[in-house]
């Protein structure tokens, strides 16, 4: 028997309320913060994502979904979702567009990562960006927004993991110091670790290897080596924070597993979480990408969130989500004449606002009455050759198992008013 691929799953209509909800929250934030929607395609060039994320990242090394395609164009699917924006930006000009440019997007993912719970090969993000402005308070935006859509959504016991990278003049000086600091421990590193010394330093500060761990907490602080504008920066965005009620914990072993970011990374845990595989949401600054990618210089802050991470954690947190109440009518029909009379009706309701479900098939009266009862259905409309003959139909209130015989031309004011008084009762 066919089984999903390891790491993706269907999203069964029992779970579809939760999906509604979120995508509904998101759209709905993001429209009072005037942010607007893009979608891009699902596989670009490999080379965008190689460029953007970095050569040394788990993403590139080991995660990318890559092939050629038939006329030998390397293509990848879209590990993440902030490159392909900042690609479209440049694409289509939108520097000449009033900056910052605030985009915002709902799309599936692809990593191939070691599935575990939260942690999927195929996952959807809820992503924003705000492109073309380096103010601090786009940072703060950035953030509020996503703390918004969370309190939203009715989650408590976030925390907000903040620090910042510094930028292109300070960092060199920075990563000095830190592979000084760590070529001194080296023996006592994990093999990850020992490799990312040499491709990735920056990465060493997340390792979640017990024996990296303490060797991390004691490393030196990004934070300490700033340029001044970069402390300039950091200092603003969090008088930002403050002023937009949004507490912080400074986390100086923050470093994100993107390579493009500079200055401002954020990531929110939920409830009992620390670590970055568990968080719900980050992001962050990245300055330089877009000039990387082809357009003029152009700063840029974002985020992201995962919305199978927010399921979870809507659940493990009770929070109901309002359910798609059942249909309205039921319509069982017996025989040939009946059934055509019976896919008109349905028409006719659902064209008046009803929600009908008309039987199919031809099973006996019995069984579609129990069909209409576990659909939950109000309302049972049945119809038979005889009441085809006669102009009538037979409606069975569902609730109270009685039943009366109406003309049927009077069968969709007669249901809209006896649904509608049922809902508003006097
Ligand atoms: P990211 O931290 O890699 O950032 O992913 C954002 C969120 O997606 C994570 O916090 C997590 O909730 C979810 N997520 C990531 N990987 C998985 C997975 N394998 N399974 C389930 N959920 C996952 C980015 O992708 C950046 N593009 C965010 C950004 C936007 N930065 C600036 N703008």
């Amino acid at each position: 028997m066919y089984q999903a691929p390891r790491g993706t799953q269907d999203i069964l209509p029992e779970e579809q309320p939760y999906w509604d909800l979120i995508r509904d929250k998101a759209i709905e934030t993001c429209s009072l913060y005037g942010y607007e929607r893009i979608d891009t395609p699902t596989f670009e060039d490999s080379s965008l994502f190689v460029r953007s994320i970095g050569e040394g990242t788990d993403i590139v090394e080991k995660e990318m979904y890559t092939f050629d395609d038939r006329s030998g164009d390397q293509l990848t699917l879209r590990p993440e979702g902030t490159a392909p924006v900042c690609r479209a930006y440049v694409q289509h000009g939108m520097h000449s567009l009033p900056q910052p440019v605030r985009l915002y997007y709902l799309a599936s993912i692809f990593r191939y990562e070691r599935p575990q719970a939260g942690r999927y090969r195929e996952h959807h993000q809820f992503g924003a960006e705000a492109i073309g402005d380096g103010d601090p308070a786009l940072d703060a935006e950035i953030i509020d927004m996503a703390w918004q859509l969370y309190a939203g959504l009715g989650l408590h016991g976030l925390t907000l993991h903040l620090n910042s990278i510094g930028c292109k003049q300070c960092r060199p000086d920075y990563l000095d110091s830190l592979r000084g600091y760590y070529s001194r421990q080296q023996d006592a590193l994990c093999s990850d670790c020992k490799r990312r010394l040499a491709t990735n330093t920056l990465r060493l500060l997340d390792c979640k290897n017990e024996q990296c761990v303490p060797i991390a907490e004691g490393a030196p602080r990004n934070a300490d080596c700033l340029c001044q504008e970069c402390v300039d920066h950091f200092e603003r965005l969090k008088s930002y924070l403050e002023a937009l009620g949004l507490p912080y914990v400074l986390d100086h072993r923050l470093v994100r597993g993107l390579d493009y970011y500079n200055r401002t990374v954020f990531e929110i845990t939920p409830e009992g979480e620390t670590g970055s595989q568990t968080a719900i949401g980050g992001g962050g600054r990245y300055d330089g990408l877009t000039e990387e990618l082809g357009g003029r210089p152009t700063p840029a802050v974002g985020f992201g969130t995962g919305i199978e991470r927010l399921v979870l954690n809507l659940k493990k947190q009770g929070i109901q989500v309002p359910a798609p109440g059942p249909p309205d009518i039921y319509i069982a029909y017996l025989g040939n004449r009946a059934k055509l009379e019976a896919l008109s009706l349905a028409g006719e309701l659902r064209r008046a606002g009803l929600v009908a479900i008309s039987s199919s098939g031809d099973r006996g009266l019995k069984s579609q009455l129990k069909h209409a009862d576990s659909s939950g259905a109000r309302y049972a409309v049945i119809i038979g050759d005889d009441e085809v003959q006669a102009g009538q139909v037979v409606v069975r209130n569902m609730e109270v198992g009685e039943q009366e015989s109406i003309p049927r031309d009077d069968a969709v004011s007669h249901l809209a008013r006896h649904l509608v008084s049922a809902q508003n009762p006097p």
